[in-house]
């Protein structure tokens, strides 16, 4: 019998790559294969949490039982799916509970509309946040293109470039949103791993980081297994763990575990 540590928490978790648009047919994208976060939903909801999945990018991985799955494509659309997940105002969670509790009355105010980028100022306010935990394992692509072309660009010339600009940074966004929910960074270094730990946590205000050794061949990215380095806020009190090579549903237990513990301290 797994603890029900995270029960009657509500997570959010966004995994896989993101997909940039060139133009209709071509992307810019990265080698992201989703594993960690789809694990880490699993883990989580044996935990007896709640759990939203914000799949980036086309990931073919099955959702895990009892998982609430969305898919988007950008970084700005995972941004936004973001959001709305914490704040309960996305439109798929709005069908779930009508489907779960059909004889309930919702008086809140969803809005009138659910998704598109025009809606990225009026962000949900932390009044009525309904997320608890937030764990980002996405791996965003740093950059998109300025503008996807409309139609398909033509090979008439002999050389071309991009003109790309940053994305915008989901997990920073977020945490510094939502003061109050706990979140839940992951790292991928290949040297100084404690240092750009401690550095991320406090640049992105996080609770609590989960760094990889992308240096080693054998864990990571494609990769079944994983090793991890936990660092954790100062107002924690708590020392590093370390989890040495596991699968990646045995890492995401225990890091279900560490979660659960943390937040209940
Ligand atoms: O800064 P870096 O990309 O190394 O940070 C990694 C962490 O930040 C991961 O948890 C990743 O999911 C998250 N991230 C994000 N949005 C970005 C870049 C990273 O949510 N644009």
């Amino acid at each position: 019998v797994i603890p029900q540590r995270l029960f009657g928490k509500t997570v959010v978790i966004t995994a896989g790559p993101t997909v940039e648009a060139i133009d209709p047919v071509r992307y810019l994208s990265n080698h992201s294969s989703g594993k960690m976060g789809f694990a880490l939903a699993r883990a989580c909801v044996e935990a007896g949490a709640q759990v939203i999945l914000i799949v980036g990018g086309k990931v073919a991985l099955p959702t895990p039982l009892g998982v609430t799955r969305i898919d988007v494509l950008s970084a700005q659309e995972m941004l936004i799916a973001a959001e709305q997940c914490v704040a309960g105002t996305h439109a798929a969670l709005q069908l779930e509970d009508e489907e779960h509790d059909h004889d309930h009355h919702h008086d809140h105010d969803h809005g009138d509309c659910d998704c598109g980028d025009e809606h990225l100022e009026s962000l949900p306010t932390a009044d009525n946040l309904v997320a608890d935990i937030f764990i980002a394992t996405a791996a965003v692509a740093d950059y998109r293109t300025e503008e996807a072309a409309p139609q398909k660009i033509k090979k008439t010339q002999d050389a071309m470039s991009l003109s790309l600009v940053k994305n915008p940074d989901i997990l920073a966004t977020i945490s510094h949103a939502h003061p109050e929910l706990f979140v839940v960074g992951f790292a991928a270094e290949t040297q100084d791993i404690e240092h750009y730990a401690q550095g991320k946590l406090i640049a992105k205000d996080l609770d609590m980081i989960a760094c990889n050794d992308v240096s080693r061949a054998d864990i990571g990215f494609a990769s079944d297994d994983n090793a991890m380095q936990v660092f954790f806020a100062e107002r924690y009190n708590q020392d590093s763990a370390i989890l040495d090579k596991a699968s990646k549903d045995n890492i995401a237990e225990q890091l279900a575990a560490m979660i659960g513990d943390t937040l209940l301290q």
